[in-house]
């Protein structure tokens, strides 16, 4: 395959100002991360040794294969939303190896507010057992809860995607045969109970870890028995007479390695084949990808030097290099596993939609998966385009990613605006994963063109009535706060921390979280080829 020859100058201040920019974004991602891990209050600290229960960090670092990779799954979500404390929304959640074997961990952090549930709790846990249930990767809960977030209990509770979802996709995941190994290492009540449960395999911790569905205070006011919380649902009540749970653990280190004994005991899984050689470094270092990027979002760059820093060898097939030039679609390796990729370079026309749909079309059908690199602004819009069908056009693009069925993964490095969101495989097109890097923005479209658009809408209306446009000083008093809401409400952090993303990736790193990323997907099968597709409209 041909080498991309990157026409980059490392040593331009234009590069070294960009790179320096990328830098600083990176410091504050890394700061976060940070405090996202260890700001917890010396009472919860306290709390937690004085009940001789392991702190997370540890407990994730006893269940895991040593010195192996783990992809955490939204670790800022919920940032800067309720007291700005409920770090992760109160879980660390990942993809690591147990055994060698890849499965998705699930953990309550009982540091944070005993642990209880939040809404944006019970969204995570949901995407957590979607990114199990679509990769077929076993689930392993560490469950250490108060239960639902009383003073929030109507957001958590009734609706469809909300706390009782969680037990649905339990029984569902039973069904579709991925194991769920739970360990109850505090409290689990009333609808926590439900999590070990519905789990085909409940591990209890003793003194600690106990199963109700109304603890000891609840009890107490309803019926005025007086009991402790190892009397009502500890490991000696479950594991010798309810038969609620199935091993019994003297502690949390126990606990933790009769999970790994679980693991270990599963029947093997022949990963799905996709074609595969042996993985070789980019030629050009990711690290650079910093410089690459510039500082302004609207800058335009060549989405190719990014490839050329994240796929084997920099080599890189492209697909139809000639037509279509504002999106680049080839084939490439990353980390030895074969990919189609879909980068932006400009607004989406006609062509360049074509092109996108017959290049997913073939990759489905070749069963190769698909990257998503976007960077995009929309579909071009104008009465020409019209005239030339561009939304047609767009529709076949969003029909063929919507109905692809390989494993898709999605980046978003740059913008990420209107319907060149779904063109480019949105988190509604149901990626496997979605990341963002941290200079990237999301919205409907940008701040200052909706600003406008709203402005001229205004100056319409007056104009049908008869009066003058809107007075200069009007028109920055309706533009200031929809500029300050789109960048507010459109920026990496906040997509985040609404759990829109799977997290925020250094750019340099993305190439190896691709990596373990697609290697996760291999758990479940290719769902077939030729899956077919709707009607186009032509
Ligand atoms: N909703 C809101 N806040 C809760 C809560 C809940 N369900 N359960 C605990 N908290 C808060 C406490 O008020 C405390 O807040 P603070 O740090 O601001 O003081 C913090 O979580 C820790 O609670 P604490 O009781 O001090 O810690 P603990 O480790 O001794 O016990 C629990 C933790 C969760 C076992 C215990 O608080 C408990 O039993 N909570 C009630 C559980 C329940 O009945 N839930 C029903 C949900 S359906």
């Amino acid at each position: 395959m041909e080498v991309i020859e990157s026409l980059i100058d490392t040593s331009c201040d234009e590069y070294k100002a960009n790179y320096e920019a990328m830098g600083k974004l990176v410091a504050e991602l890394k700061a976060e991360l940070n405090k996202a891990r260890e700001d917890r209050s010396e009472k919860a600290l306290k709390r937690n040794e004085e009940l001789g229960k392991l702190p997370i960090q540890k407990r994730l670092d006893l269940l895991l294969d040593r010195n192996t990779p783990w992809l955490e799954i939204a670790p800022l979500a919920a940032r800067g939303l309720y007291d700005r404390k409920v770090h992760g929304a109160g879980t660390r959640a990942g993809i690591g190896l147990v055994c060698g074997r890849e499965v998705l961990v699930h953990a309550n952090d009982p540091m944070i507010k005993g642990g209880t549930v939040y809404p944006m709790g019970v969204k995570k846990t949901l995407r957590c057992q979607t990114i199990s249930m679509e990769n077929n990767l076993p689930m392993i809960m560490l469950v250490d809860s108060g239960g639902a977030y009383l003073p929030l209990q109507s957001e958590i509770f009734p609706d469809t995607d909300d706390g009782g979802r969680i037990f649905y996709n339990q029984a569902i995941m039973s069904k579709m045969n991925i194991p769920q190994i739970t360990a109850v290492m505090g409290l689990c009540t009333a609808g926590g109970a439900y999590i070990p449960a519905m789990s085909d395999h409940v591990v209890h911790v003793t003194g600690t870890g106990a199963i109700f569905l109304g603890g000891p205070p609840l009890v107490k006011a309803a019926t005025g028995e007086e009991v402790t919380a190892e009397e009502l649902g500890g490991a000696e009540v479950h594991c010798r007479q309810s038969g609620v749970s199935d091993y019994f653990a003297e502690d949390d280190r126990h606990a933790l390695q009769i999970i790994r004994d679980i693991v270990a005991l599963l029947p093997p899984l022949e990963k799905a084949r996709v074609p595969r050689r042996e993985p070789k470094r980019p030629l050009y270092d990711p690290q650079e990808i910093w410089g690459v990027v510039p500082r302004n979002i609207s800058t335009p760059y060549d989405v190719r030097e990014i490839i050329a820093r994240m796929v084997d060898g920099s080599e890189f097939l492209e697909f139809k290099a000639l037509y279509g030039p504002t999106l680049v679609c080839g084939w490439a390796y990353i980390h030895g596993y074969q990919v189609g990729i879909l980068g932006n370079n400009g607004v989406l026309f006609s062509n360049s939609s074509l092109k996108a749909t017959q290049f997913i079309s073939l990759c489905d059908r070749q069963g190769i998966p698909l990257l998503f690199l976007q960077n995009i602004n929309g579909y071009i819009i104008g009465r020409e385009y019209e005239r030339g069908g561009i939304t047609k056009d767009g529709h076949k693009m969003v029909h063929a990613v919507s109905t692809a069925t390989v494993p898709k993964f999605t980046v978003i490095v740059g913008a990420s605006f209107g319907a060149g969101n779904y063109g480019m495989c949105g988190r509604g097109y149901s990626p496997r994963f979605l990341w963002m890097w941290p200079n990237a923005q999301i919205g409907v479209m940008g701040g200052e063109q909706a600003a406008d658009v709203l402005v001229a809408v205004k100056n319409d209306q007056l104009a049908r009535d008869g009066q003058p446009p809107l007075p200069q000083e009007i028109v920055e008093g309706i533009r200031g706060p929809i500029i300050h809401s789109a960048l507010n409400e459109g920026n990496a952090y906040y997509s985040t921390a609404n759990l829109w993303d799977d997290g925020i990736l250094d750019p340099a790193m993305t190439r190896d979280v691709l990596g373990l990323a697609i290697s996760s997907s291999l758990n479940a099968p290719l769902a077939g080829r030729h899956q077919g597709h709707g009607t186009f409209r032509m």
